[in-house]
């Protein structure tokens, strides 16, 4: 006969039922406790077997084990699998510290010599600021050919502070792309950050025009004076090499209508009028080769941190292009890969276009393959693209996961540990219950996303994927980066300037001089001078200096642009 029939039959004493809840409360505490320790014993030695691989360490759990991820897993994953992560947190969790203390550990490695390659764009706050810092206080301390070694490969470009800003043409033709594509994507970036939708017919005029000026070496600052002067553009366009751009603007571009000129005018104006600076590097002649930013040893702060009000357009048309820059090398099959690439998006959200989107998600699903980690850090996952947070969820290795609201706990539900060993609170109603229940897979959730709106700062939930041990939750390691002023000047100086920065106020003049050459030329040409004469920057457009065009002179035409009513051709 069974215990619960007899007990069905005869009624069993109280004391006896007392003592057996009292046992079956103990079973279930140690299988709760043996669960949980199991956990912790995976996490403990798969920990110590990373300690024997190079590693870097991102924290510490709540039992101080040393959270190690293994560098090589950073930028390649294991049989296919992403080799990305993405943190989340509301403001002052601790996500750029967390991010920063990484980036700081890998470029102990790479200060060390390790084949690797750091690529931080920090689109708000401090995140640039302390990995410069960071790099300093490493540089600081290492053999002085090393310290020269990292700092000729040393991109720093911090748009709105700083004295000094790299060259960076945006219109200089790369080598990963035809002219035609690298031009549709910066009109569509243009077209996302700057301004309302172009028509079909405005994107169209401003993809041949910037193909044109592409394949010509053309800065956008002497394109944008291009715009009113058809008869320079039309003798641009008989040189082009590529008949779409050549029969756009000679059969068609002449037939827009001043108002779409002036469309394409104020978008150009937007980026060109934010900062004389930065002004001054678009126009080149120099560019950012975006291919050496995944060399060994390579470290790029690419900061857009202190926009000033009104400037937020430029900013995201500025991230976009550098995300579509850094894609495009990424991606290039002429690119010979060669370590890993590490790649940090602090306010991700900020970079964010429909073509941004896009390119990230390319990026996502297929860049592992090329030797690079993704590091997206957002505050909240409201702010992405819906289609793009699910794409994440799919393609991370790690989700790190501070202090977070509601909404944004309940997005990230996946990530939040499930044991199933939850006890569930005692009820405010009626006699405690005689056996220690477990929340439901519901309830735990539920009690999850609660409690992630109540950790404290620098705590982060890191989820593991393919890992031995479950979600953790881990405490930031101590981040303090030397202040400025606590490192020598020349070393200062260099991580300032970077490998290739150009002082602002230089970049400046020779802007104003570009575009003064190209007035001058205009003028010229439309007083039929010899436009040979014109001073050294146009000759670059595939005319030896003081040679005549070969294009007929653009002077026999100005009568005809002037009716803009299509006869032209
Ligand atoms: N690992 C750490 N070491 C030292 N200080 C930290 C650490 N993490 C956070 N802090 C402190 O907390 C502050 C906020 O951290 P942090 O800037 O990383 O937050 P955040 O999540 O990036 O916030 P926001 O969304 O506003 O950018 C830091 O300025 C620093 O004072
Ligand atoms: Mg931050």
């Amino acid at each position: 006969m069974s215990g619960r029939f007899r007990r069905f039959l005869l009624g069993v004493p109280r004391d006896e039922e007392v003592r057996r809840a009292r046992e079956q409360i103990a079973r279930d505490r140690d299988a709760l406790l043996g669960d949980l320790a199991a956990d912790e014993q995976a996490f403990a030695a798969e920990m110590r077997r990373r300690e024997r691989t190079p590693h870097v360490v991102v924290g510490e759990s709540l039992d101080k084990v040393p959270y190690r991820i293994p560098l090589a897993h950073l930028a390649t994953g294991r049989d296919g699998e992403a080799a990305h992560a993405f943190y989340s947190g509301s403001t002052g969790s601790g996500k750029t510290m967390q991010a920063a203390a990484l980036v700081d550990s890998i470029l102990e490695r790479l200060v060390a010599g390790a084949p690797v390659a750091v690529v931080v764009l920090a689109l708000q706050g401090n995140f640039a600021d302390l990995v410069l810092r960071a790099l300093g206080a490493r540089l600081a301390r290492a053999p002085a050919e090393r310290r020269r070694a990292v700092l000729s490969q040393l991109l720093t470009a911090r748009f709105f502070r700083g004295a000094t800003l790299p060259e960076w043409n945006i219109l200089a033709a790369t080598p990963h792309a035809p002219p035609l594509v690298q031009a549709g994507t910066i009109a569509e970036v243009l077209e996302n950050a700057l301004g309302a939708s172009l028509g079909g017919r405005q994107e169209t005029a401003l993809t041949m025009l910037l193909a044109l000026a592409i394949e010509l070496a053309l800065p956008i600052s002497v394109l944008r004076l291009c715009l009113h002067e058809p008869d320079v553009l039309q003798d641009l366009a008989r040189r082009s090499k590529e008949p779409l751009v050549t029969s756009y603007v000679l059969n068609r571009f002449a037939r827009e209508s001043a108002a779409t000129i002036d469309g394409l005018g104020s978008r150009i104006d937007r980026l060109l009028s934010l900062d004389a600076g930065i002004r001054g590097a678009l126009a080149g002649p120099g560019t950012i080769d975006f291919a050496r930013r995944f060399e060994p040893g390579a470290v790029s702060a690419l900061d857009l941190s202190g926009t000033p009000l009104g400037a937020e357009g430029a900013r995201l048309a500025i991230s976009a292009l550098l995300v579509q820059s850094l894609a495009f090398a990424a991606l290039s099959a002429a690119r010979e890969v060669r370590g890993h690439t590490l790649l940090f998006v602090d306010e991700a959200q900020l970079a964010f276009t429909p073509a941004t989107a896009r390119t990230l998600a390319t990026l996502l699903t297929t860049v592992r393959q090329f030797g690079v980690g993704l590091h997206f850090i957002n505050q909240s996952l409201v702010q992405i693209p819906r289609d793009f947070v699910h794409l994440l969820a799919t393609n991370i290795k790690w989700r790190f996961l501070g202090r977070s609201g509601r909404d944004d706990a309940t997005l990230s539900s996946e990530f939040l540990p499930r044991t199933g060993r939850l006890p569930k609170p005692p009820s405010p109603f009626g006699p405690p219950s005689d056996r220690l229940e477990f929340q439901s897979r519901a309830e735990e959730t539920e009690a999850r996303i609660a409690a992630v709106g109540t950790m404290p700062s620098r705590h982060f939930l890191v989820t593991e994927r393919a890992a031995p041990f479950g979600p953790r939750e881990v405490v930031a390691r101590d981040f303090n980066p030397p202040s400025w002023d606590a490192l020598p000047g020349d070393l200062r100086e260099a991580l300032e300037r970077g490998a290739s920065g150009v002082p602002r106020t230089e970049l400046i003049a020779r802007a104003r001089r570009a575009e003064a050459d190209a007035l001058a030329r205009f003028a010229a040409s439309r007083e039929g001078d010899d436009v040979g004469e014109a001073p050294a920057r146009p000759a670059r457009r595939g005319r030896a200096k003081g040679s005549l065009p070969k294009t007929p002179d653009a002077i026999t035409r100005a009568a005809r642009w002037g009716r803009r009513d299509g006869d032209d051709s």
